[in-house]
């Protein structure tokens, strides 16, 4: 669970930052290294892959707001701006924070923006309503390094992230609907559950839809759910094929799937197509901007069969 988190963290990072170098900045490795070291992976892999984006005018000291991996997770990684949110442009001392006033504004990386003291005494303290710990987790008098229990502003984060996700939630439905009413109830279902959470992130993508007698005759060896599971990723591929783009497929052509290793042999003949032998029955039976539907005959992973 923590390596799969971890895998899809990273990847999110580099789309985030895709020419991400190592850090230079001196400060932002040792933070990098020191929070590696504390357990702290998330934030100190974010830092490490953000810090040639991160502009420090020279910097000879630095606050940072260090969020646990939990908020990583719950919330998705920490975007470019979000991140200059969580640092301070100087190294402000725990006594100092403790002692401002309440609406005190603490000017941050992100440009006019700044963290409010929300509550201060000697032994707590909050900016944005969110608790920061006041044992710190590093201090060599240059570099401070703060938790905090949560994500500054996390929920205009999640506003952000909601967006796209009715579009492809509609796309689903009538995907569902569409296998549904053409006799793939099975594959239905996993559509529902699995690729909209697993690939429901504006992806494009082809289903290769067996018929449920296909899962019928294959019943004694599908024992569970990891069973299907495992199928059904044998039966999409991580592009957009309709039919006037699998008709022209050079004969024996082999097609990735989301099931690592296992690929689909697409084998021509006059007017049709056969996909590991197996013949496409419903061409295009579903056709949207980011899903294709084709219904097959059987299964495709033959050792089954
Ligand atoms: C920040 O505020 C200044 C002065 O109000 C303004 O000139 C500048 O454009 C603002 N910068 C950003 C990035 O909003
Ligand atoms: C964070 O939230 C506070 C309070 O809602 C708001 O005033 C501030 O503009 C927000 N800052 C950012 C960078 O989103
Ligand atoms: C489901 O089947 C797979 C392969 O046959 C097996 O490895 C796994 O332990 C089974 N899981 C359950 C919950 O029975
Ligand atoms: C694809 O299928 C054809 C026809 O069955 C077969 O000759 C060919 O070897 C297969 N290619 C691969 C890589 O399995
Ligand atoms: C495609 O390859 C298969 C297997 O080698 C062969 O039987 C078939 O005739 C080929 N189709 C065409 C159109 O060449």
């Amino acid at each position: 669970m923590e390596d799969t988190y971890l895998f899809t963290l990273s990847t999110l990072l580099f789309l985030l930052f895709p020419l991400a170098a190592s850090s230079t900045e001196p400060l932002l490795s040792t933070a990098a290294h020191t929070l590696t070291d504390a357990g702290f992976l998330s934030m100190a892999l974010t830092l490490r892959l953000a810090s040639p984006f991160l502009t420090l005018h020279p910097a000879d000291s630095l606050t940072v707001f260090v969020p646990p991996n939990a908020a990583f997770i719950r919330s998705g990684p920490l975007p470019l701006s979000l991140l200059q949110y969580h640092i301070l442009p100087n190294r402000l001392p725990l006594q100092y924070l403790s002692s401002l006033q309440p609406n005190t504004p603490l000017p941050t990386l992100l440009p006019n923006s700044s963290l409010t003291i929300t509550f201060s005494s000697f032994n707590k303290l909050s900016l944005n309503d969110v608790v920061v710990s006041t044992t710190p987790l590093f201090d060599d008098g240059s570099l401070l390094l703060l938790e905090i229990e949560d994500f500054f502003n996390s929920s205009s984060l999640q506003e952000l992230e909601s967006e796209p996700a009715p579009t492809n939630a509609e796309t689903f439905a009538a995907v569902t609907e569409v296998l549904k009413s053409n006799g793939c109830s099975v594959m239905a279902s996993f559509v529902d559950a699995q690729l909209y959470t697993e690939f429901g992130d504006g992806r494009k993508f082809t289903i290769f839809a067996p018929l449920d007698e296909a899962f019928a005759v294959d019943a004694v060896s599908l024992r569970n759910i990891s069973d299907y599971s495992v199928i059904f990723r044998k039966h999409v591929v991580p592009k957009l094929i309709r039919w006037r783009d699998l008709i022209r497929l050079p004969n024996k052509t082999l097609l990735p799937t989301f099931s690592d290793g296992f690929e689909i042999n697409v084998t021509v003949s006059p007017k049709r197509r056969f996909l590991n032998g197996v013949l496409v029955a419903v061409p295009d039976m579903f056709r949207g901007d980011l899903v294709v539907v084709h219904g097959i005959h059987g299964l495709l992973d033959s050792s089954r069969a």
